[in-house]
């Protein structure tokens, strides 16, 4: 992936439009027959064939230089997520902090999973300076409530669900760097899409056990960063 331009992610994914629809872009809301209404530093002038591409799963339809501008504003991974319904292109990865993820098994049975034991995380992420990849760069982020321990039933299902969550921490998916919603600090390490259970034997902050959907609802967050079961077979 190393050494392709923008441009040429952007194009792997895309098909060719022959006559745009009389639609608006709903990346810069200006219509798909006419130009970009981006107009952003490194954009230059394209040729009217291809200025509107279809993204070649879901269909959808944008300006070529809306999802180029896209694209340079993400972290420049490689991979492109249709802004309309959220379709993967490629492999998306995050911009979580360096740091480490562990697992044991602890011989005691969850609220709700009485007939297996338990499977513990431990995250810890130190506090550091925060990379290009992140919303204020070559500034200090903090890191708070590390080691966080989260808790999954060792039943068949909750394996398969810790199998995705390793790939999930070794796409940088598991965490990100922003704001707090429930300190308000900006500039910290916190959660990212994907929900976890930090409560063992008790459920005082509504991130505990019993919850019969949790592992369900994790799997689904998974799969909407593009993480599915094929994928804990293959790494
Ligand atoms: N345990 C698990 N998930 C949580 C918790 C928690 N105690 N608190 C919030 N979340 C979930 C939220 O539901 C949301 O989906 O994390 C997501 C991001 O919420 P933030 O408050 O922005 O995340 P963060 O600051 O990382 O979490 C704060 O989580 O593990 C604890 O020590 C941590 O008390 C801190 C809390
Ligand atoms: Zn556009």
């Amino acid at each position: 992936r190393k050494g392709k331009t923008p441009e040429e992610v952007v194009k792997k994914y895309l098909q060719k439009v022959k006559s745009p629809p009389e639609e608006d872009c709903t990346i810069c809301m200006e219509p798909l027959g006419g130009p970009s209404g981006y107009k952003g530093p490194g954009v230059g002038p394209v040729s009217r064939a291809e200025s509107v591409g279809r993204l070649a799963q879901c269909g959808h339809q944008y300006h070529f230089q809306c999802l180029v501008a896209m694209y340079n504003n993400g972290n420049k991974d490689g991979s492109l997520q249709c802004p309309t319904c959220k379709t993967i292109y490629g492999v998306k990865t995050g911009n979580q902090p360096a740091g480490k993820m562990e697992y044991h098994i602890i011989p005691h049975s969850l609220p709700g999973h009485s007939d297996c034991k338990t499977i513990r995380i431990i995250y810890n992420i130190p506090p550091g300076i925060q990379g290009p990849e992140h919303p204020n760069p070559g500034k200090p982020f903090t890191a708070r409530g590390f080691p966080r321990h989260c808790y999954l039933p060792d039943s068949e299902k909750g394996r398969k669900v810790l199998r995705l969550l390793l790939v999930a921490w070794d796409r940088r998916l598991i965490f990100s760097v922003g704001t707090s919603n429930t300190t308000g600090e900006s500039d910290t390490v916190i959660w990212n899409e994907v929900h976890h259970k930090t409560e063992f034997g008790s459920n005082l902050t509504g991130h505990g056990f019993p919850d019969p959907g949790h592992l369900d609802n994790v799997l689904e967050e998974l799969r909407a960063q593009g993480i599915t079961e094929d994928d804990g077979l293959t790494e």
